[in-house]
């Protein structure tokens, strides 16, 4: 690519990162980052950008989930085990209703920097900087919890790599062995989810079986014993995405190695900016978020610039325009989309345009608005004639009051109760696997669509 240097960014104008004490110290950290062994390799993200490629062709679905903003304090195996065991949950109701592949990628091992809305808090007449993510602040409201600190980003690093080590050893090792269905269950689902749930997985268990006296099981069939698990993160902290890219050896090609796939956020994604030149130069899948304020025709022109051939599998869409909003702003989008004839993947994160303040004070998302974006989602691309090639959201594995409704009901009143999250409202497991249950219907016609074939570009 012309112009391009793994450095060029520095000379664009950047928003949304911290401005460091120590100017010597920082440096000395990134130096240090830029010898640390690989977190993936570019052979995986290849692979990835080809499944990908197949769920913009309608032939596959991505599940794309995880926490808002990883943090130190909630670093725990149990929370990576349940993190995973959910979206195997999900993805396993994904695909029997939608007869789909369901490629799924997590946010997670590297997910940690967060852009703010504003760079200052004021608390009891008393402000500071915002945090800004467990790998530069810490949430302590005080002056030196709220200083970036470099050594941070080792600990995130380190966090990172335990983190993926945990959720390959998880996908290979046996744990997401089909005949364990069963087990990925967990005990503070609700009734009805675990109804629901069971019998899907019974009918998994019937089809096995069937398999198995076929001749085909999971001892000589490593599709049914393993899964293919992805991580990603918003490509925001630059310095550190530059860190981690290294030249792939086997064809001279930039590759981020932190993460399969990178996504650019709303509130970055200036053509001119330092955020898309970073990413032109490297050959990760990449998401561009939409939102209520991207101008359609800079969308179709940030996916050119990002995607000069027009790989398939190289861009997916997040469209995040809240519940109320995405009927009004998504289908100009498309059609603008399919007007240049650009290959992407249509994905829905129907959290970030769904945020409110509780009246408790709380940041909060109400699930019913998290559905109804979906819906309304799936709806549009059904007018349009395109797929709704995949889901985006911020979850947990874990039983915390942090989003509003779902069959627990929770109320403004119990978020209180367990609010754990670093930034963002997650759903909690029982929200995530409702929300699952509760699109299949959707991700039904999808099938229908694949079926009968992608319409062409107009
Ligand atoms: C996020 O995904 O956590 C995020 C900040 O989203 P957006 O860029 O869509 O606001
Ligand atoms: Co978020």
């Amino acid at each position: 690519m012309t112009n391009w240097k793994l450095n060029s960014w520095r000379s664009k104008p950047i928003k949304h990162q911290p401005v460091y004490a120590d100017q010597g110290k920082i440096d000395n950290v990134l130096k240090e980052l830029s010898t640390f062994p690989p977190l993936v390799f570019a052979g995986e993200s290849r692979s990835l950008k080809k499944k990908l490629g197949e769920v913009s062709q309608g032939k596959a679905f991505l599940l794309q989930g995880g926490d808002c903003a990883e943090s130190f304090l909630e670093f725990h195996p149990n929370n990576i085990r349940d993190f995973f065991k959910v979206v195997l949950q999900m993805s396993l109701i994904l695909t029997v209703s939608s007869k789909l592949p369901v490629i799924k990628v997590g946010r997670v091992a590297g997910q940690f920097s967060k852009p703010r809305s504003s760079p200052v808090e004021v608390k009891d007449g008393k402000e500071l900087p915002s945090y800004l993510g467990d790998n530069i602040n810490s949430m302590e409201f005080t002056k030196e919890g709220r200083d970036p600190q470099p050594e941070r980003l080792l600990k995130a690093y380190s966090q990172s790599a335990a983190t993926l080590n945990l959720l390959r050893a998880f996908s290979q090792g046996g744990f997401a062995d089909l005949n364990k269905v069963h087990l990925w269950n967990m005990s503070f689902v609700n009734e009805t989810a675990q109804k629901k749930y069971k019998e899907i997985a019974e009918k998994v268990s019937d089809a096995l079986a069937f398999m198995e006296a076929c001749g085909i099981n999971s001892e000589n069939n490593r599709r049914l014993r393993t899964v293919n698990f992805y991580t990603s993160h918003e490509a925001l902290l630059l310095p550190v995405e530059e860190a981690m890219t290294r030249i792939d050896s086997t064809t001279g090609e930039y590759h981020n190695t932190s993460a399969h796939f990178l996504w650019i956020g709303d509130r970055t994604r200036q053509l001119d900016g330092a955020h898309v030149e970073y990413c032109k130069g490297i050959k990760n899948p990449l998401g561009i978020k939409c939102g209520p304020t991207s101008d359609p025709k800079e969308i179709v022109k940030l996916t050119e610039v990002l995607n000069p051939d027009n790989e398939p599998g190289r861009i997916t869409l997040i469209a995040r325009f809240g519940h109320d909003q995405v009927t009004k702003f998504l289908p100009n989008l498309i059609k603008e989309v399919k007007k240049a004839g650009r290959n992407v993947i249509w994905s829905c994160d129907p959290m970030h345009g769904n945020t409110i303040k509780s009246s408790t004070g709380f940041k909060t998302r109400p699930f019913d608005n998290v559905l109804s974006e979906v819906k309304n989602f799936f709806k549009v691309h059904q007018d349009q004639g395109t797929f709704a090639g995949g889901l985006h959201i911020e979850m947990t594995g874990q039983d915390v009051t942090e989003c509003t409704g779902g069959a627990q009901n929770i109320t403004d009143k119990d978020l209180s109760n367990r609010y754990h999250t670093h930034c963002d409202p997650r759903l909690n497991a029982n929200q995530a696997l409702e929300l699952a249950f509760l699109i299949s219907e959707e991700i039904k016609k999808n099938a229908n669509f694949s079926k009968n074939g992608i319409q062409e570009a107009s």
